[in-house]
């Protein structure tokens, strides 16, 4: 965890000419959702490239960063709790929902006025499925805004690892529907490159991964990385709602669970170069994330 005094640069009276030129790209940036599945990738790709990251979440004590994030306690539902987090600051990463029960958050419009008052010269928002108060109030705050819109997480593969485990089974309804499901990490690098280089203000970045896939082909790709084959047995929409509801899923949830599996919008499933034009290299494949999870799947 990194302090105030931290914060200063690393070096002594005079710089190299490579210290200075680097001192003169890296900037401070804030995440929001810091320990979530995106946020955790968004400080990682930062990192990666040379930037200062603070890392905001509510409680400090239980979170876990990677060496040199500086740690910052912030509520986005009590927007004054930013301003000490927002000193410095020249690009700030959203998100739209808040709490347990994933509330959307009402306090865009004085969120956007703190990061005005700071200076913050990038915002991105992680779009949440639709339209939210809080990035409806970003678009219309008159700064530089960029919305990410993953598709599907190939993280949510691993919802599948138990049953693969243990019965060497994958059930699932609508098994011919496709998703160009994208690997966290891409979704870190593309939101990463937006808040710290130009040319991506008003932009709506629709992130996948390289290729459209049916449950099937997600399948075949995790058995071969683990090394076992795994069966598709296929629910009917009925058993799909039943399970889900004994799981305690909200009907809401359900319902649009059934509606985006039934007709999957194209959104959801075409592949975009999204990946390859902001970070210049190829987005990763499912292959390579089963890869990098394949004992979660093991026996
Ligand atoms: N799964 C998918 O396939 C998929 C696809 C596309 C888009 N999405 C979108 O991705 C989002 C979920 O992101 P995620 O997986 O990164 O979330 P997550 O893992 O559930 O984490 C939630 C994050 O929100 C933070 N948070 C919650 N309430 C807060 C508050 N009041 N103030 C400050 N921080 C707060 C938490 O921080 P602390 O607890 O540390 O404070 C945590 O970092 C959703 O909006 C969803 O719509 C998901």
């Amino acid at each position: 965890m990194r302090t105030e005094a931290d914060r200063k640069p690393p070096y002594g009276g005079h710089m190299t000419n490579r210290e200075s030129a680097h001192e003169a790209t890296r900037q401070t940036v804030l995440v929001t959702g810091a320990t979530g599945s995106v946020g955790r990738q968004v400080v990682a790709e930062l990192l990666e490239r040379g930037h200062a990251v603070r890392a905001l979440t509510r409680n400090p004590e239980k979170a876990d960063f990677p060496d040199g994030v500086e740690v910052v306690r912030g509520d986005l539902t009590d927007p004054a709790s930013l301003v000490p987090a927002l000193e410095g600051v020249s690009g700030l990463h959203l998100i739209t929902f808040g709490g347990a029960l994933f509330a959307p958050l009402e306090t865009g419009a004085e969120i956007a006025g703190l990061a005005r008052k700071a200076g913050v010269r990038r915002i991105t928002v992680l779009h949440g499925g639709g339209p939210t108060p809080l990035e409806d109030a970003v678009r219309a705050s008159g700064l530089n805004w960029t919305v990410v819109m993953p598709v599907e997480f190939m993280s949510n593969a691993l919802e599948w690892a138990e049953s693969v485990r243990t019965t060497d089974e994958v059930q699932e309804p609508f098994v011919g529907r496709l998703s160009a499901m994208v690997h966290e990490a891409d979704i870190g690098a593309v939101t990463a490159v937006a808040l710290t280089e130009d040319g991506h203000e008003g932009q709506e970045y629709v992130i996948t991964g390289p290729q459209s896939l049916t449950v099937q082909d997600k399948v075949d790709i995790l058995a071969a990385a683990r090394g076992r084959e795994i069966r598709v047995v296929e629910l009917t929409e009925e058993q799909a709602r039943e399970r889900w509801q004994a799981a305690g899923q909200p009907q809401d949830v359900i319902d649009f669970m059934i509606f985006i599996y039934r007709d999957t919008p194209p959104e959801g499933k075409n592949v975009t170069d999204v990946v390859q034009r902001l970070t210049g290299r190829p987005a990763r494949t499912l292959a390579a994330w089963a890869a990098e999870h394949a004992d979660r799947f093991r026996a």
